[in-house]
Formats: C-alpha cells, sequence, structure tokens
C-alpha cells in the first residue's frame, strides 16, 4: 500500500503514518447531526470544497467520500494532479487517480479546481536536468513546461474547473521566490504558464495560489503581481490564499479581510483554497506558513493533545473558524470558494507537516467522521446572516 504514496525527498516514516492516519475508520452511518451541510448552508453565498487524499479517492478511507459527498460541492486533489503523481517521468502521464477524482466530483454536483500546474515542490528532478543532471535551458524547459500544461489542462478541460497555475511563487517579503523556474526562465515564468493554461482550457478560471497572503508584505507582493499580469493582459481570474492557520496566527485576523479586499481591488476574486486550523503549537524557526520544506524532529511536549482534543482548545478553534467565516460572508461578493485541506482529523497533513508524526486536530470534523464544534459553530455563523 506504501507504494501508492510518493513524497519526493519524504522519509518512509512519513507516508506511513499518513497511512496509520486513516486506521480510525469513519462510520458509514455517520451523518451529520441535524442533517446540515456546508452545500446547502452555503448556496447562493460561494462554494464550499475539500481537498481529497489518495486514501479517500480510491475509497480505502470509510465513510469519507460519503461525508465528502454529502458536505461539499468543490473538490481539490490533495496531491494527484501534482506534477511528481501526474507526469513521474518524462512523456509518462499517469491519470487513474486523478480521473478518479473527477470522476467522483462529476457523480456527486461537484466543482473540481486543479492543483496545481507549476510549483517548485513536488515536481521531479528530471524537469530542471538536461540528460547529464545539468540545469535544463530555458528553451527546453518551456517545451516541458507547455507539454505538462497542455497534456494536464486540455485532458480535463470542460471538467476542471479551475486550475491553480501557478503556487508559491513569493517570498514573505514579496519578492520572487528564487526557485529552478525562476532561475532558468526568468521572472516571466509566471506570465508563460497562465498563458499556456488559457490556451489549453480557455475555460477554466486561472488561480494564482499561496500561504501567509494574510500578511501584509506577501499581500503587496501578490496585488503587484496580479497587477503586472493584467496590465500585460495575462489571463487571471483570482488569488488563491491557502489559510493553513492556527489558534495564534494570524495574530490579527483582520489581515484576512484586508488581503480579500486588496486582491479584489486589483481585479480578481479571491478562493480560499487550503484552509485548516491547526490546534498544536508551531516549532520555533518555523515560517508558520507551509513551506514543505520545514520539517522538524518530533518533540512530546508539541504533541500535547494525543488523548483527544480537551473542550476548550475546540471551542476555542470554532470561535476562531466562525469569525474567519464571518470576514468570508462579509466578503462573500468577492470570495467564491472556500475549501478545507482535508475533509477529518484522521486524513489531514497537518498530523505530519511541520513535525512527522503529532495528532493534530484542523478540520471541522473528527477522526470518526463527526461534526465537530467548529462545524457547528460555522453552520450558526452562516445561519445568523449578515
Ligand atoms: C501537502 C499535502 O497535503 C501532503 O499530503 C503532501 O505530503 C505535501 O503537500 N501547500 C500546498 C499543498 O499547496 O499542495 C500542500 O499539500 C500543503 C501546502
Amino acid at each position: 500500500m506504501t507504494h501508492h504514496f510518493r513524497f519526493t525527498g519524504r522519509s518512509a516514516a512519513f507516508s506511513l503514518s499518513l497511512v496509520l492516519g486513516f486506521a480510525a475508520a469513519v462510520p458509514a452511518r455517520a451523518v451529520e447531526e441535524g442533517g446540515e451541510t456546508y452545500r446547502e448552508a452555503f448556496a447562493g453565498k460561494f462554494l464550499v470544497g475539500a481537498a481529497l487524499g489518495r486514501a479517500v479517492i480510491e475509497g480505502r478511507a470509510p465513510g469519507v467520500q460519503g461525508l465528502a459527498a454529502r458536505q461539499f460541492n468543490a473538490v481539490t486533489a490533495e496531491n494527484d494532479m501534482k506534477w511528481e503523481n501526474l507526469q513521474p517521468e518524462e512523456g509518462r502521464f499517469e491519470f487513474e487517480v486523478a480521473d478518479a477524482l473527477v470522476d467522483f466530483a462529476a457523480a456527486n454536483g461537484m466543482q473540481v479546481t486543479g492543483h496545481v500546474l507549476l510549483w517548485h515542490q513536488q515536481t521531479p528532478d528530471w524537469v530542471f536536468e538536461d540528460e547529464h543532471g545539468d540545469p535544463v535551458g530555458r528553451e527546453p524547459l518551456l517545451e516541458r513546461l507547455e507539454t505538462h500544461i497542455r497534456t494536464v489542462a486540455g485532458r480535463y478541460r470542460g471538467r476542471v474547473h479551475g486550475w491553480d497555475v501557478v503556487n508559491e511563487a513569493l517570498n514573505e517579503d514579496g519578492s520572487l521566490r528564487d526557485s529552478a523556474w525562476l532561475r532558468i526562465l526568468g521572472p516571466d515564468y509566471i506570465a508563460q504558464a497562465f498563458r499556456m493554461a488559457h490556451e489549453a482550457a480557455p475555460e477554466a478560471r486561472l488561480i494564482y495560489n499561496d500561504y501567509n497572503l494574510y500578511q501584509p508584505d506577501k499581500r503587496a507582493g501578490a496585488v503587484r503581481l496580479v497587477r503586472e499580469l493584467k496590465a500585460q493582459g495575462v489571463p487571471i481570474h483570482a488569488v488563491g490564499m491557502q489559510a493553513h492557520y492556527g489558534l495564534t496566527h494570524p495574530e490579527d485576523m483582520a489581515d484576512v479581510a484586508r488581503s480579500i479586499e486588496a486582491f479584489a481591488a486589483s481585479g480578481v476574486d479571491v478562493e480560499i483554497t487550503e484552509l485548516d486550523l491547526a490546534v498544536l503549537p508551531f516549532p520555533e524557526g518555523s515560517d508558520r506558513g507551509a513551506d514543505l520544506d520545514e520539517n522538524f524532529a518530533l518533540q512530546e511536549k508539541l504533541d500535547p493533545y494525543r488523548a483527544g482534543l480537551p473542550e476548550d482548545v475546540a471551542a476555542l478553534q470554532a470561535a476562531r473558524y466562525a469569525e474567519l467565516f464571518g470576514f468570508f460572508l462579509d466578503h462573500a461578493d468577492k470570495v467564491s470558494r472556500v475549501t478545507f485541506w482535508g475533509v477529518t482529523d484522521a486524513g489531514s497533513w497537518k498530523n505530519n507537516w511541520p513535525m512527522v508524526g503529532r495528532t493534530d486536530y484542523p478540520l471541522t470534523f473528527d477522526r470518526q467522521g463527526r461534526p465537530k464544534p467548529a462545524f457547528h459553530a460555522i453552520i450558526e455563523r452562516v445561519r445568523a446572516g449578515n
């Protein structure tokens, strides 16, 4: 089973713990109390979605597919539309799992966001190397990018409704991240990728996606980027705010609303693309974002809730979730989708990042797939109206 999980540069323990993360089964009968659903509660406001990991897509996480289909009207592949999974070797495309996700979405009336066409992570080394293992030149790399985007976005034309075209191109100070894409192609690689995506899937919504976009400096960088792209006539329709948050960050939650307003003012919609709200502390030295390169050794004192989520912590989390959804609802004319990064706490990536093997509770359904206080607080917030 572990061979299904491929993580560039990650340890076997990491994939093993992910597999074990799904061992706690969601009972097939776990229908949400009161029959409340995100789909229905947020109808007419914005789409509410979830990322589905491979175990969910392949039906190996009991009950989770049903829960997802009842609750959500949007899905994203947590890993299975990333380059390392779609084109692990040059010219060898593997679409099986991605196809299954797209079929699941169609069968359940869900919109699909493709994640992701260009990123510096989870992209195989061959992409950036020539036949001698040296850095590949600009022209061949552009050709590889074009082939990848044309093949992938073209295959799902009309079935994947939006694409995260470029992910995480910015540093915390708002400048362009030093990645192989930037080094080899130069700063216009972003414009190139959006143009290629538009060519391959002209109806798709095209998204620039990043983490920590609530931070003023990074927000300013993203606004500059969007304005430059639009000034050049590049098709870009939304900024995706990943929104991997916690109990103490964003420190000023209103920064989230300020970013939504700033992006809307630069002429694009906002999609909340990867929402979760971790209850575990970040280790000293972390950027508190979502940089996959961070990988801290397990510290037991930073894993305090192995036996269960204390009620007061669940209540604090619920209050923060409700506050966030308040901002999203206040800006429902600008926010077109809010997607959680996972369905249940059991399957969340936060159990293994930035530290492998912790027990986190970042989502709104518990390890058995039952709604948490956060779910009820969010539903109450939308029922209360604006
Ligand atoms: C994460 C997945 O959730 C993990 O399963 C995987 O091991 C690493 O990637 N930002 C992104 C997502 O854009 O693709 C990342 O997803 C989380 C951070």
